[in-house]
């Protein structure tokens, strides 16, 4: 089992990023993904779960551990991932390198994403997905090809509640609290690689697949 992680600070354009990583066939993992499935689907993990990301907040390191565990454990020994927004705490981080150990599974990359604190104001108030397919958009920086409908699907994009000014700056917030110090954990085991992400989508995807080789 091998592992990529995606750092960066929200909005840095992981999830951007990810897309032409799943079409070299990486398996992507996005823990917000996988918490905005169990909202939608109302289940009592969800439930709680939206409290706090609405307020910017992370979701307690248990549940987020819990969660990869099991998706894991009932993964072929084989599989490559890419994990999108996890870890994102120092406790996570531990947590994933004893759950990766007794799994034969090593961490590849650690690829880190950096991008300016008004640039991703700017990108995440603007930011459109889809519902169904989870394609990623930007009502300026990258539009659909027709109105607010996915590319992919047809069918209208939404907002995510959280990519509200004020949430995104308290996202930040966190983000520098909370997952900045695994910049260090990572350097220490040299796997950190860094990327310029506040250029054309284009070339940050270049230069991941760069660094990935
Ligand atoms: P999550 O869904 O993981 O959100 P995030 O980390 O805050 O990151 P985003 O998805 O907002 O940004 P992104 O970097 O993927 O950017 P994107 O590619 O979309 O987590 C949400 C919440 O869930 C957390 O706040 C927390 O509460 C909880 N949670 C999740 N994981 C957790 C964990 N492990 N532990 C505890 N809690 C957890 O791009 C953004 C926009 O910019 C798009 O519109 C895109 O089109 C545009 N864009 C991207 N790249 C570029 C570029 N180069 N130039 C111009 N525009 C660009």
């Amino acid at each position: 089992m091998k592992a990529v992680i995606l750092l960066g600070p929200p909005g840095a354009g992981k999830g951007t990023v990810s897309e032409v990583l799943v079409e070299k066939g990486y398996n992507h993992i996005s823990t917000g993904e996988l918490l905005r499935e169990r909202i939608r689907q109302k289940t009592p993990l969800g439930l709680e779960a939206k409290k706090l990301m609405d307020a910017g907040q992370f979701v307690p390191d248990d549940v987020v551990v819990s969660m990869i565990r099991k998706l894991l454990e009932a993964s072929s020994p084989d599989a490559e991932f890419l994990f999108d927004g996890f870890p994102r705490t120092l406790v996570q981080a531990e947590k994933f390198d004893e759950l990766l150990a007794s799994l034969n599974g090593t961490i590849d990359h650690v690829v880190q994403l950096e991008c300016p604190a008004d640039t991703i104001v700017e990108r995440l108030v603007g930011r459109r997905t889809c519902r169904k397919c989870g394609s990623v958009y930007h009502v300026s920086f990258n539009p659909p090809s027709k109105g607010d409908v996915c590319d992919v699907e047809g069918c209208e994009l939404t907002q995510r509640s959280d990519d509200t000014e004020e949430t995104v700056r308290k996202r930040l917030k966190v983000y520098a609290e909370r997952t900045a110090p695994l910049i260090s954990y990572y350097e220490a085991k040299g796997l950190i690689q860094q990327i310029n992400a506040n250029q054309p989508i284009q070339d940050v995807r270049a230069d991941v697949l760069k660094v990935l080789g």
